[in-house]
């Protein structure tokens, strides 16, 4: 018998603990919402429970039962190509992201076959080969299923997106965070946009008076306009189409975002010159090898403030990801005056 206990909300939380501790929790099903006029909880458990009447549970919804790509795998591959599988994925949206080394290449569809078992809620299996270009165009392979196109839930907000045409990355959430918690009452000019990894959790946390977003991939920028309309902030966000080299307004702006790593430096002037003369603060990222650390960023934009006639203080430095071998992505805050 599948027994189950139903419990008012409230006192949920408090008997799943017990019911944990007492082994009397049933790990194999997950916990599921009634509403019959007031809302319940519907705890499956392995015994009776004093104090409730234990019922049979109609229409149990299981945890999945796969834990790994290897216990799914393990009786169709070689042991010696056990150890080649992926440990790690991304999963965006209803969306898997896998990176597959090139030596198991014959077998990347039973692998995203075996994926999409350990995620029955994923339609789709994309191998990852690497980012390319201005444009930060990701390479990607489909493996199985045919949608690529979907709305990624982070920090609160929402990202359309096609996984083959445009980067989501996944490793800047701390990053994303840090910059979802300022910008109150200011003019924000991000002139990298993307699809609004920084812009839309600005406008969505804070109360920023505008922000101006720039985006050169068109693909990129028409995500960025419907991400606008997806998390209402039509109000806040102005998104454009364009070179940032050429739509950087000047004077205008409390902070600058400059969240692309590559040729950043070569824009670096647009950025100073997009602060209010009267100060602001500049985000700048870059990819930087080890040993120049944060050394190298620093005296890129002391200089490019120096042949602005501006004043600098750095007011925080970070190591954002590893980039590739002996590389890192860093970001240097500083203020401009
Ligand atoms: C790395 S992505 C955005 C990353 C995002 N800030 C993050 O950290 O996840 C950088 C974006 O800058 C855009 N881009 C590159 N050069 C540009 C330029 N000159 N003007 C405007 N956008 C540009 C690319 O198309 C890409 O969408």
């Amino acid at each position: 018998m599948k027994k189950t206990i139903k419990v008012p909300i409230k006192e949920a939380e408090k008997l799943r603990l017990k019911l944990l501790n007492n082994g009397k929790l049933d790990p194999q099903r997950k916990i599921k919402l009634i509403e019959e006029g007031e809302r319940f909880l519907e705890i499956p458990v392995t015994d009776d429970v004093k104090g409730f009447d234990t019922y049979e549970q109609k229409d149990a919804v299981y945890y999945n039962k796969w834990n790994s790509l290897k216990d799914i795998l393990k009786d169709s591959v070689k042991g010696s190509e056990l150890r080649l599988l992926p440990s790690g994925w991304h999963i965006i949206g209803d969306i898997i992201v896998i990176t597959i080394d090139p030596a198991i290449e014959h077998m990347k569809k039973k692998i995203a076959e075996a994926m999409l078992k350990m995620y029955p809620s994923c339609n789709t299996v994309v191998r990852d080969l690497g980012i390319k270009g201005q444009y930060r165009l990701p390479q990607r392979e489909i493996l199985t299923g045919n949608n690529t196109e979907t709305i990624n839930k982070e920090n609160g907000c929402l990202f359309k997106l096609d996984v083959t045409k445009v980067m989501f990355s996944k490793g800047n959430l701390h990053e994303k965070k840090l910059m979802s918690n300022i910008g109150d009452n200011e003019t924000i000019v991000d002139m990298f946009a993307g699809i609004g990894y920084f812009t839309i959790p600005m406008a969505v946390h804070t109360n920023p008076e505008k922000i101006i977003a720039i985006e050169l991939n068109p693909d990129s920028y028409e995500y960025l306009r419907e991400n606008i309309s997806l998390n209402h902030v039509e109000d806040i966000v102005e998104a454009l189409n364009g070179d940032c080299a050429q739509l950087t307004p000047e004077g205008i702006a409390d902070r600058v975002i400059m969240g692309y790593v590559g040729t950043t430096h070569h824009y670096l002037q647009y950025g100073i010159r997009s602060i209010k003369k009267s100060g602001g603060m500049l985000h700048y990222h870059e990819t930087t090898p080890e040993s120049l650390i944060f050394e190298r960023p620093v005296a890129r934009i002391k200089e490019a403030a120096r042949i602005e006639g501006r004043h600098i203080e750095v007011t925080e430095c970070r190591k954002v990801k590893k980039y590739s071998p002996g590389v890192w992505h860093v970001a240097v805050d500083t203020r401009i005056t």
